[in-house]
C-alpha cells in the first residue's frame, strides 16, 4: 500500500470519530475531501465531528437539500469549513456556480457524494470511502491523503 493510501477498520462511532479528529489536526487550509460511500455510512457523521474538532460550535447538519452549509471557525489555520452535499446534483458545473472553486486559501472543503464528480474536483482532492461491514462498523479507505496526516 502507498503511503498516501490508508485502510481502516472503524469497528465503532467512536473509531470514526478518533479518524476524524486526526484528520481535523492535520489540515491546513485549501484541502477538499470527497467523502463517499452509501447512504448511511458516515459521511454526515465524519463531518460534523471534524467541524466540532476544529472548532466549529453551530450544529452541523446534513446539507442534503440546500446542497453548501459554510461554517466558520474559530480559531487556527482553517477559518472557514464549507460542507456539500452533491447527492442530487447533476452536474459538476451546479457545484461550480456556488463559488466552490474560488474558495479562500484558508477553507477546507467537504464534498458528500463527491465521487460523482470526481474527474472535476481538483487534482489534490483527497477522498474517504466508507463502506458498511457491520451495524457500527466501517471499513476506511482514505485516498491521496496528505503528509502529516
Ligand atoms: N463505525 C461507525 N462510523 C460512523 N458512523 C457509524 C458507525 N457505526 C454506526 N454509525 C452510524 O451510522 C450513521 C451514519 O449516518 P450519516 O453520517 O448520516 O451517513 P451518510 O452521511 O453517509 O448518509 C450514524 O447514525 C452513525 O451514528
Ligand atoms: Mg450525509
Amino acid at each position: 500500500m502507498m503511503a498516501d493510501e490508508w485502510l481502516m477498520d472503524c469497528e465503532s462511532p467512536e473509531a470514526t470519530e478518533r479518524l476524524a479528529q486526526r484528520v481535523a489536526r492535520g489540515l491546513r487550509g485549501g484541502e477538499v475531501i470527497s467523502l463517499e460511500g452509501d447512504l448511511g455510512a458516515g459521511k454526515t457523521f465524519f463531518t460534523r465531528v471534524l467541524a466540532h474538532a476544529l472548532g466549529v460550535v453551530d450544529n452541523v447538519a446534513s446539507p442534503t437539500f440546500v446542497l453548501q452549509r459554510i461554517y466558520a471557525v474559530q480559531d487556527g489555520p482553517v477559518r472557514t469549513l464549507f460542507h456539500y452535499d452533491v447527492y442530487r446534483l447533476e452536474h459538476y458545473d451546479e457545484l461550480a456556480d456556488l463559488g466552490f472553486e474560488e474558495m479562500p486559501d484558508d477553507a477546507v472543503a467537504l464534498v458528500e457524494w463527491g465521487g460523482k464528480f470526481v474527474s472535476a474536483l481538483p487534482a489534490g482532492t483527497v477522498r474517504i470511502i466508507f463502506e458498511v461491514t457491520g451495524d457500527e462498523e466501517r471499513r476506511v479507505q482514505v485516498l491521496n491523503a496528505p503528509a502529516g496526516w
